[in-house]
């Protein structure tokens, strides 16, 4: 029997998750596995979070914590935000758990038993200042395909390429920023020219892919497979098995692929099925989904079918979905250059539901999309006017006139049969949408629905009939009963908390999908009782988000100083103040309560020292539009150089605020 194995990009463990990852490779997955679980398949849904690689090592020396201290804290934050959301794995690992480093070298032994993977002398980029060889995003440069200024050392995220470091143009050290150089190191690589002609084979096996997918991968081919290095000069990873590999890590991209496997592994072993993951893994029948983010494609679609095929006997990806990005005005949402909405900030003061719905239908499918409040508003604000009200007046109206109680109802006229067969019509094709991963439009098929009940509602006039024709009244409230149970049914994979609560209110639990569209409630059943299901939101409602809270301490002194003797309007227009933008925040050794600070001034990066350590983590001031002063002398503090100054308020006693340039206004604006 045909079982389904889906999975989601394993998030690196190097910072909270955003709207952009949510809406890549999570959401998408998330509603296909709920079809597929209400449709009665056999699925399972695996992912984890992946924590080695220079991702990470980065991110730890930013934070001045190690690479062990963040991992434990990411994947927490991570996991908990992908709950919060209902995103239900069924398994979330980690790649720091001791089976998958089993797992993994054991793989990598057995591929290089099979001559699959060599060892060989090579060239990398050493930095002579920091004295390490430089692996991956270690290095920056410009890109040699798209001439992005951004490109890292295994990377450009511009145009998706996956770089070697040495092809870098002008290339730079990313911790000290001096010109590095090729030097010899010894690692082991995959022979990937051993696959490309079983690779061409099988890909051509998969026209269904998405064009995106294929595009990617035919460029890869047609450029020709190369052996890559998949070790690095590194102590943070998972150690080469090999004698005389000390101070040698697995290059992070082979084994997190790898982590699906471990992750459904510890699944079934934690279950006490020690062998129930070779069901999953090696048997014909499963069809393994992999959802991901463009800029993952090659190493699922290219790297790992080779690796599972190089092991053999290993189940090769069925699709791989992969999804462009969501922006945010016109720019990827990104960590590391802090342009990111944090799923933590967003449900501190909202529901997941109406995200999750706006999200589903702005979802980048095929096509980059952009984020923006005012679209999510919209969006709520209509799940609210269509699909809440329907059930809202629908559950008043069967309190009010039948206690409570679905009514027993007339014969159906055309109208009746006309929704119901709707209904029915929705669910099927909904069906065939998402089996093919069209979530959007199966989406906008559901809200179709909902108009369409609400005005058969309109129609059907129960408030008239109630006081002329109980019968008819009767038979509008029961048909709309049954359509809000279809209804129910049928958005569960987009908003599953209010489906719930829905649920609740119709006294119906049972998710099957095949049931939308059917007489379930009974006549005389007895309903629950009414509840508001969304929240409808005024513009600006966002603002909450971005209000900071920040801790007084009440037992200190309050003084409020005199007001400042006058200065002319001339020096005060001397002082160049302007929007930035914190990209990076750093530790400085010997210093509780400073930070170094990397500022986005739009045209430029300036380096600043703030005293802010005692008032913000570096995790709230990564990302933060702050207002500067750029034309202060520089000074130098702790020896490290600072070119200006961020401005806050202080309450005077020990409340400081940094001040908030608005939301749309830009790194770089002057301010007057
Ligand atoms: N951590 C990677 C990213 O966030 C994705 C890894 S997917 C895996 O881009 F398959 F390698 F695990
Ligand atoms: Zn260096």
């Amino acid at each position: 029997m045909t079982r389904y194995l889906v999975t989601s990009a394993l998030p690196y463990a190097n910072g909270p998750s955003h709207l952009g990852h949510l809406a890549g490779a999570y959401l998408p997955a998330d509603i296909y596995v709920r079809f597929l679980r209400m449709s009665g398949e056999d699925v399972i849904y695996m992912c984890g979070s992946d924590e080695h690689g220079v991702p990470i090592t980065i991110k730890a020396e930013q934070l001045g914590i190690t690479p062990r201290e963040a991992v434990d804290i990411f994947h927490e934050m991570i996991h908990r935000d992908f709950r919060s959301f209902g995103i239900s794995f069924d398994n979330f690992s980690r790649t720091e758990r001791p089976e998958h480093y089993e797992f993994a070298q054991q793989v990598f032994l057995d591929l290089l038993g099979k001559g699959f993977i060599v060892e060989k002398s090579m060239k990398q980029f050493h930095c002579d200042r920091c004295g390490r060889f430089l692996p991956d995003r270690y290095v920056g440069g410009t890109c040699p395909h798209c001439g992005s200024t951004k490109a890292r050392g295994d990377q450009c995220d511009d145009c998706g390429t996956w770089l070697d470091a040495l092809e870098l143009v002008d290339p730079v050290c990313s911790i000290c920023g001096s010109t590095p150089v090729p030097r010899d190191t010894r690692h082991w690589f995959l022979r990937l020219e051993a696959f490309q002609e079983w690779l061409e084979e099988w890909l051509a096996g998969h026209p269904e892919w998405k064009p995106n997918v294929l595009n990617y991968c035919r460029g890869w081919m047609d450029e020709g497979l190369r052996e890559r290095a998949i070790t690095r000069d590194l102590d943070w990873g998972i150690p080469v098995p090999v004698e005389g590999a000390e101070g040698k890590v697995l290059y992070v991209w082979f084994e997190a692929l790898l982590g699906y496997v471990s992750s459904t592994r510890e699944y079934f072993r934690m279950k006490g099925e020690p062998d129930g993951w070779k069901d999953y893994w090696q048997d014909g029948d499963t069809r393994l989904v992999q959802f991901i983010g463009k800029d993952n494609i090659v190493f699922h679609a290219v790297i790992q079918p080779a690796v599972l095929h190089g092991l053999g006997g290993y189940v090769l990806p069925w699709n791989i979905p992969a999804n462009e990005y969501l922006n945010i005005r016109g720019e990827k949402f990104s960590t590391s250059r802090g342009t990111a909405i944090w799923l933590k900030d967003y449900l501190a003061h909202f529901p997941p539901d109406p995200m999750r719905y706006a999200l589903a239908i702005n979802a980048p499918e095929n096509r980059d999309t952009d984020f923006s409040w005012d679209e999510f508003r919209a969006r709520n604000n209509e799940l609210a006017d269509v699909f809440g009200n329907f059930i809202n007046r629908t559950m008043k109206f069967a309190h009010r006139y039948f206690e409570g109680k679905v009514p027993e109802p007339g014969p159906a006229g055309e109208a009746e049969e006309a929704l119901m067969s709707l209904a029915r019509a929705t669910r099927d094709e909904m069906g065939e949408l998402i089996r093919g991963f069209n979530l959007k439009t199966a989406c906008l098929k559901a809200m179709e629905l909902a108009r369409e009940s609400n005005r058969y509602f309109d129609q059907s006039q129960p408030w008239k009939t109630a006081k002329t024709d109980r019968t008819a009244c009767a038979t509008s409230i029961y048909y709309s009963l049954q359509v809000a149970n279809a209804l129910r049914i049928l958005f569960a994979p987009f908003i599953p908390f209010t489906c719930e609560r829905t649920g609740v209110m119709l006294g119906r639990e049972e998710l099957h999908w095949n049931g939308a569209g059917g007489e379930n409630l009974r006549a005389g059943q007895a309903l629950g009782s009414p509840e508001i299901l969304l929240q409808k939101l005024e513009e600006g409602f966002e603002r909450v988000m971005y209000r900071e809270s920040g801790e007084v301490s009440p037992s200190a002194e309050t003084s409020v100083p005199e007001v400042r003797e006058q200065v002319s309007y001339d020096s005060f227009m001397r002082m160049d103040l302007r929007v930035g933008r914190i990209a990076e925040v750093h530790h400085i050794k010997g210093a509780d309560k400073l930070y170094r600070l990397m500022v986005d001034m739009g045209d430029h990066t300036r380096q600043l020292v703030a005293g802010l350590k005692p008032y913000y983590s570096a995790v709230e001031l990564e990302g933060r539009k702050v207002v500067v002063l750029v034309n202060l002398q520089p000074v130098r503090l702790k020896g490290v150089e600072s070119n200006g100054m961020v401005l806050a308020s202080d309450d005077g006693r020990g409340r400081v605020r940094l001040l908030n340039p608005s939301d749309d206004a830009l790194p770089g604006d002057c301010i007057h």
